[in-house]
């Protein structure tokens, strides 16, 4: 009598074709690189991010990157946000973390109910989980850029969105607690594995609620790099901020300069804020101005250039490499995911001087 079974233990082969582990997985790993190929962008320009209204927000939003728009995103998005005159939006929250950046306006952002008063160039960092609405009160529109990890939160399965409307702060419920805050006490014993975890996991450096949440632009103190940018923080754990890995920096090209040249794993954003020129990202060349954004997507040669001969330009980067990237790095071992030439090919500065932080930032009132 033979059974269906006979094969498996006989040691005959059952290839079944397409149906094993190996070929399941295989097809299925494929498909996720052959996807992320297909997406690639080099730069997105602001004449093609088309501004919608958002009335469930009150708010106005041109998505350059992310699954909202036309360019779905693994790992971060980014939006340009607008609050109309007078407008407050609605309040929510998320279990993602992100960047603002205000490129113009004046307006407030309440994060918790502590309210951030914000001007042109300033930075304000909304925490993962942490309520927060936006308000204008002037009698002009007032814009952001913002990046998000909401996109790696929704490929884990992670990503909440709550909104609760015109209701107050104070009547909110509190984040979810990073551990049972509730065992705390003299039951933490550290002999106890679960205790131990539940320590670990209250003083997680995912809890982004000590957090600073402002960087006024006013404040920021500019540095030449090796790599020939002269460079601003503006949200980095260097200067007080807790994020899940989002970092955002300021870099100033000189005029007709450069940075030097490398190459990295993960995404990185550069926003155009002011200047043109462009970028080498392996054997293509892309130009780019204010407004655009440029979209180093993973282990690329790149290097950007300012093409104005008399004026710096200035670009914010913005990437998540202080979580995914240094996952990665420890995942893929001992492959190096940072390269650079031997001898960083940055610019002569000799002789140059630097404008004044402040040059060119649009009206503060
Ligand atoms: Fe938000
Ligand atoms: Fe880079």
């Amino acid at each position: 009598m033979s059974s269906r079974l006979d094969g498996r233990f006989s040691g005959a082969e059952d290839y079944s074709e397409g149906a094993t582990h190996y070929d399941v997985q295989n097809k299925r790993r494929a498909s996720v690189v052959e996807e992320a190929r297909k997406r690639r962008t080099a730069v997105v320009r602001e004449a093609d991010v088309v501004i919608e209204d958002s009335p469930l927000r009150r708010m106005r939003r041109g998505v350059y990157m992310g699954a909202d728009g036309v360019r779905p995103t693994d790992v971060m998005a980014t939006d340009l946000h607008e609050i109309p005159a007078g407008a407050t939006s609605t309040i929510h929250r998320h279990s993602w973390d992100a960047v603002m950046w205000v490129t113009a306006g004046t307006g407030w952002t309440e994060i918790n109910g502590v309210r951030v008063d914000w001007k042109p160039w300033d930075t304000v960092y909304i925490p993962a989980w942490s309520w927060h609405r936006h308000g204008n009160e002037s009698a002009k529109d007032a814009r952001y850029m913002s990046w998000s990890v909401g996109p790696m939160f929704e490929y884990f399965g992670l990503a909440l969105l709550e909104d609760a409307g015109d209701e107050p702060f104070a009547q909110l419920p509190p984040p979810p607690k990073s551990a049972a805050s509730n065992l705390l006490g003299d039951r933490l014993d550290p002999a106890d594995p679960y205790a131990r975890r539940l320590t670990r996991l209250l003083n997680s450096r995912v809890d982004t609620s000590d957090s600073r949440l402002h960087t006024a632009w006013d404040d920021v103190t500019p540095r030449v790099t090796k790599r020939g940018a002269r460079s601003m923080f503006l949200v980095d754990e260097s200067i007080g901020y807790r994020t899940s890995g989002l970092t955002a920096v300021m870099h100033e090209l000189a005029p007709g300069r450069w940075q030097a040249r490398h190459r990295h794993g993960g995404d990185a954003y550069l926003y155009v804020v002011k200047g043109h020129g462009h970028s080498d990202i392996d054997e293509d060349s892309y130009t780019w101005a204010e407004g655009d954004l440029i979209v180093v997507d993973h282990w690329c040669w790149h290097q950007h250039f300012n093409d104005d001969p008399e004026a710096t330009t200035r670009l914010i980067r913005v990437h998540n490499a202080d979580s995914i990237f240094d996952l990665m790095s420890t995942l893929l071992d001992p492959l190096p995911l940072l390269e650079e030439p031997p001898q960083l090919d940055g610019p002569d500065l000799t002789g140059f001087v630097w404008p004044d932080p402040l040059d060119g930032r649009p009206p503060t009132d």
